[in-house]
């Protein structure tokens, strides 16, 4: 799926990496499943579509997400992200011109939600919950590309 995006990057001038985070909205883990799996259901085709590609993480009750792309698709696709009334209280940690993408293979990838993942952030994650108040751009990026690697890695 996201080959032709990557080919495409040679051609394209404008390449940004944009990351986030914010509070999730809805209630229950019933709910969040059926809310997770609408939102990479639609993540995966729009992005694909526009070349976006990227990793997406839920955690203690905070979203994080990485978008990469063409600066005009990273940022429609942000606007309508934060239209959405699923999560709220959206602070943009970075965006920024990359020469290169880091999440090449992903339209979006959903990480952070195995054991095994638990464990590997669980130093960051305390009781007060995962700080992402803390971390810079750089960090949470290079958190969900360690996670995004260990999974694709745990699944072949
Ligand atoms: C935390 C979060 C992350 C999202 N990420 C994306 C995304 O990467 N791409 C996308 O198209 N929609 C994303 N969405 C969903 C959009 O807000 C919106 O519901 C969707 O793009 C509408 O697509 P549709 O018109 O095809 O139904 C996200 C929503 C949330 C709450």
């Amino acid at each position: 799926m996201s080959q032709p995006a990557l080919n495409q990057d040679s051609l394209n001038q404008d390449l940004r990496r944009l990351v986030y985070y914010s509070r999730n909205r809805v209630g229950g883990p019933a709910a969040m499943n059926e809310t997770i799996r609408g939102i990479l259901a639609a993540s995966r085709t729009n992005n694909a579509r526009v070349g976006v590609t990227g990793a997406l993480m839920f955690n203690a009750g905070c979203f994080a997400q990485v978008l990469e792309g063409p600066g005009e698709a990273v940022e429609t696709t942000f606007e309508r992200i934060q239209q959405d009334e699923r999560h709220g209280e959206v602070s943009l940690l970075a965006f920024e011109a990359v020469e290169t993408r880091l999440f090449t293979e992903w339209s979006m990838a959903f990480v952070g939600a195995s054991q095994a993942d638990a464990a590997l952030y669980g130093d960051m994650a305390g009781e007060s919950g995962f700080d992402l108040s803390r971390m810079t751009g750089n960090n949470l990026c290079a958190v969900l590309h360690g996670l995004a690697l260990e999974e694709e890695a745990a699944a072949a």
